[in-house]
């Protein structure tokens, strides 16, 4: 089916298989199913399935991320869900949502099960009791949504609350994945660039795309074809990423503000002086050719 969505030719072959795969594919499930794809391997989950298992639990998350206040929900540690499918260490758990929005969890964190940690949790949104709509958007969180406990929750980047999630899939680490992100590794150890690329990759890479790493197109890719370290100052960008309404605002606008908690002031210099290299390496390159 890949020819239908991307952008190749579309032949009499593949006109003539949608015709026949309409035909055969029965009205859309009413119970939506999460795809847990572990090298390769997929398994999928029923709603209903997943809210019978012995460990579905009722947890209460006092600051919910998503929706912005106090949220109950039937979950399932995500731990359990992954138990028995042996991954390389270093892998991450990218989350596929239903909106293109793609987070790399990193394995530790979602397999951990200690309290005084960060635990993982697949909340799931009951057909007879939907959640609230998400504010300022159409939809719930359903119909799954990674939610977050234990003693350690507010050190889990707020990128890793991924909601509307249809598919969880194990991958390399996003810089095994794509060396186009990667600074350059002559860099200085201490260089901010450094702390700037691993919170590029928490924060930004669910729905920015970098020199075409990545793999969500929710929002630009920021490198291709300019770097917006090119045409803004560090002080717009810097206020861009705190707020973005503080620098423009237009009723279809997506981009969520990054608050204090979530990323200090160091942090989106950082992040500002990964870009700037990114930015510089590539017109190193462009000359170069
Ligand atoms: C939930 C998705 C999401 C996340 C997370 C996100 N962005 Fe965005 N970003 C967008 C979207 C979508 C746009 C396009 C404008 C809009 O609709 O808000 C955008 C626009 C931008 C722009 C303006 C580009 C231009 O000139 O039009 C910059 C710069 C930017 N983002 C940087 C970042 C950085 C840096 C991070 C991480 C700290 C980040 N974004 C995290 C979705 C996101």
């Amino acid at each position: 089916m890949s020819t239908l969505r991307g952008r190749g030719r579309i032949g009499w072959l593949s006109i003539i298989a949608a015709f026949l795969l309409g035909l055969a594919t029965p009205p859309a499930a009413a119970d939506p199913a999460l795809d847990i794809v572990v090298d390769g391997e997929s398994r999928t989950f029923s709603r209903e399935a997943l809210l019978a298992r012995p460990d579905a639990r009722d947890i209460e998350i006092p600051a919910d991320i998503a929706y912005g206040r106090p949220m109950r929900f039937r979950a399932v540690p995500l731990a359990a869900l992954l138990a028995g499918r042996p991954m390389p260490t270093g892998s991450v758990i990218e989350t596929v949502a239903l909106d293109g929005f793609a987070a790399h969890l990193p394995l530790d964190l979602v397999t951990n099960t200690d309290p005084a940690k960060a635990i993982a949790w697949l909340a799931i949104e009951p057909a007879d009791a939907p959640w609230p709509k998400l504010p300022g958007k159409q939809a719930t969180a359903g119909p799954f949504y990674v939610v977050w406990t234990g003693a350690q929750v507010k050190s889990v980047s707020s990128e890793y609350w991924a909601y509307q999630v249809a598919k969880l899939v194990s991958e390399l680490p996003p810089a095994a994945r794509w060396p186009q992100l990667v600074v350059d590794a002559a860099l200085p150890a201490a260089h901010a660039a450094r702390a700037g690329q691993t919170l590029f990759i928490a924060q930004c890479l669910p729905c920015h795309m970098i020199n075409g790493a990545g793999s969500s197109d929710v929002g630009p890719d920021l490198n291709r074809p300019m770097n917006p370290t090119a045409y803004m100052t560090r002080e717009g960008l810097h206020a861009l990423i705190r707020d973005p309404k503080s620098v423009r605002t237009w009723p279809t606008q997506i981009m969520p503000g990054f608050a204090a908690d979530q990323m200090s002031d160091r942090d989106i210099d950082a992040v500002i002086s990964y870009l700037a290299h990114i930015a510089a390496r590539n017109t190193e390159q462009k000359t170069a050719q």
